[in-house]
């Protein structure tokens, strides 16, 4: 009859004890413990942080400027787009919010008659400035004659993109750069059509300059 060898059997251990820690329990124990009061302390830091945001009051300033030809005063939080100035302060929502990062122009209006992606313009810049948007385009009844242009030459589809299209189409025929139609494409390159309408705005833009 064979019985088991008891489990004490064998020569006694020379190392450490089972329930010893070993050099690599010891050192990942205390790479977890640390890192645990590293990451707790950053959490808390940044529990701090926002609690002291929320309670200190948003710096704010007061800008003076024209828009479609009324003078408009107005304090703001400083990190106020023009786009959102114009949106969400004068309720004028022609310009359009694409991308908000400046890649796709549906947001371009004229600053002291020179387009920009009011999406990376702070309001607060613009003390004195002259704005002009799509709403201030028109006289009257009367469309500014890229707006006809643009009916004509059926240069949009869904039109979202079509309002920075327009001022920035505006800004190429003051700017002159209307000599040739890849000229033209060149110059509105910063305005992204979705739709594909690139061929009929390029000849809308050509019309206005009086090339057509
Ligand atoms: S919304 Fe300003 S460039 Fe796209
Ligand atoms: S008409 Fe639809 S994005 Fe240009």
């Amino acid at each position: 009859m064979t019985t088991d060898a008891p489990d004490t059997a064998g020569p006694p251990p020379t190392g450490p004890s089972s329930s010893a820690p070993t050099r690599r329990t010891f050192i990942a124990t205390t790479t977890v413990v640390g890192g645990a009061v590293i990451a707790g302390g950053g959490i808390a830091a940044a529990a701090l942080d926002a609690a002291r945001a929320a309670t200190e009051p948003v710096p704010t300033s007061r800008v003076s400027l024209t828009v479609n030809g009324t003078r408009r005063t107005v304090t703001v939080d400083n990190r106020t787009s023009l786009l959102d100035l114009l949106r969400e302060h004068f309720g004028l929502t022609g310009s359009k919010k694409g991308c908000d990062a400046g890649a796709c122009g549906a947001c371009t209006v004229l600053v002291d008659d020179r387009r920009v992606n009011s999406c990376l313009t702070l309001a607060v810049r613009l003390e004195d400035a002259e704005v002009t948007t799509i709403e201030g385009l028109a006289t009257g009844d009367e469309l500014h004659p890229l707006q006809q242009a643009f009916i004509e030459q059926d240069a949009f589809q869904c039109g979202y993109c079509t309002p920075g299209q327009i001022m920035s189409g505006v800004g190429c025929v003051k700017e002159g750069h209307t000599g040739s139609p890849a000229e033209i494409q060149e110059w509105m390159s910063g305005n992204i059509c979705r739709c594909g309408c690139y061929p009929n705005i390029v000849r809308a833009v050509e019309q206005t300059a009086g090339r057509k």
